[in-house]
């Protein structure tokens, strides 16, 4: 929508639009008790028991009041020493910042790097955040196509050809949203290799590295050879421990930018809030069995979910190896895939996001979370079927 006021900046007046709520303020206005919902980008758990006691702790012991502006130091040691034992990524505990989500440290990263005109490589499709956050710097989005036939990779040979003097940064959301992708370490590897020969910053945003599947390893390109020095690794609370509106999450920063990068973050929030501060010290800290409860249950729904859109003809989708989103290929039924979103809602009573709304390369696809119960899924999937099957009979015969 485009919003004409003198007041506005041009580049807030032109603004992209963020599809997932476009298609969520469009669902709003059907009645909600009928609609399944498989839009929805957050576990539909509830945050653990034994991080919800700990935040009533710190509210009963008048832990509400500001922080340290990069968080409590318990926190920033605890996440130290997880990126250190499980990503091998040995930043230093003064270059982690606590976030308010890793939104903010979208926010907070592209503001401290990004010149009017530099240009930042990321994939198609791609999460809307990125775009939006790089239009507001004045910066430019290159993209580079994220394929089902590469497993939704991004692959380095593309990197390498989108590669200018204006380039300053690769953005690396792997595992993916939209798609499901995961990055194979050779992938990184080759990546890394061009983002050191043309002296680039990585930012890595690794939100869903818990959740992968059939044996798939999730790897931080911080970790290789040469990269921890200008690899921003963003990582969060929200996806692995359904902690989204706690407004969580962290920055791990090379050295050399994290003084600004701190200095961007008090100036936008001053601290992360400091109740999520103490559920997130909780998260990181206590039994991680919880995650693994709900990556299994992601697991199940993900294998039905595949298998029952295999089932509906003429759909094509390659099963995703990680994050909880499938990224089916309804081409062959129209690429209009926002009209179709919206007739599904209108027709259907079933919320998806329109492909398109990641990305050109996202057109004729629908982004399914499978952040909902099987039964829901089902029923969800159902429905897609029979609106299919209504309006496109030749394909069904
Ligand atoms: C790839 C990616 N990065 C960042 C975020 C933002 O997460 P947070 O809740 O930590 O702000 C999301 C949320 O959907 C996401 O999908």
């Amino acid at each position: 929508m485009l919003i004409m006021s003198r007041w506005l900046s041009e580049l807030a007046a032109n603004v992209p639009e963020y599809s997932i709520m476009e298609i969520a303020k469009y669902a709003s206005a059907y009645r909600a008790e009928d609609m399944v919902y498989l839009n929805i980008g957050e576990p539909d758990f509830d945050t653990p028991g034994y991080i919800r006691e700990k935040a009533i702790e710190a509210i009963q012991s008048g832990k509400t009041h500001y922080t340290p502006d990069s968080g409590i130091v318990e926190l920033r040691e605890a996440i130290a020493k997880k990126l250190r034992l499980e990503n091998n990524l040995n930043y230093s505990v003064d270059d982690i910042t606590v976030v308010s989500g890793s939104q903010e440290g979208i926010s907070v990263v592209t503001q401290a790097l990004l010149n009017h005109g530099d240009e930042v490589i990321l994939s198609d499709p791609y999460y809307p955040s990125y775009t939006q956050n790089i239009w507001l710097r004045g910066a430019k989005p290159v993209f580079v196509p994220l394929r089902a036939e590469n497993g939704f990779q991004m692959m380095a040979e593309d990197v390498e050809k989108a590669v200018t003097d204006k380039t300053k940064a690769i953005v690396i959301v792997s595992p993916n949203n939209p798609t499901g992708g995961v990055q194979s370490l050779e992938q990184l590897k080759a990546i890394a290799e061009i983002a050191i020969k043309h002296d680039l910053v990585v930012i890595s945003d690794e939100i869903y590295e818990y959740i992968v599947y059939d044996g798939q390893t999730h790897h931080s390109i911080g970790s290789l050879p040469g990269m921890l020095e200008r690899t921003i690794t963003q990582n969060g609370f929200s996806k692995s421990y359904a902690m989204t509106g706690w407004r969580i999450g962290y920055l791990a920063t090379p050295r050399e930018l994290t003084p600004k990068i701190q200095e961007i973050h008090r100036a936008t929030v001053i601290c992360p809030p400091s109740v999520s501060q103490y559920a997130a010290l909780a998260a990181i800290t206590g039994p991680q069995d919880s995650v693994r409860r709900m990556v299994d249950e992601f697991s199940r729904r993900r294998e039905f979910i595949v298998k029952r859109l295999r089932e509906i003809p003429h759909v094509n989708v390659a099963a995703p190896s990680g994050a909880f989103y499938a990224f089916p290929d309804f081409s062959d039924y129209t690429n209009d895939d926002k009209a179709l979103a919206k007739n599904l809602i209108k027709h259907a009573h079933v919320v998806t996001v329109h492909g398109s709304g990641f990305g050109e390369l996202g057109r004729g696809h629908l982004r399914i979370s499978f952040a909902a119960s099987l039964s829901k899924l089902e029923e969800g999937l159902n429905r897609i079927e029979d609106y299919l099957r209504k309006n496109w009979p030749e394909k069904f015969t």
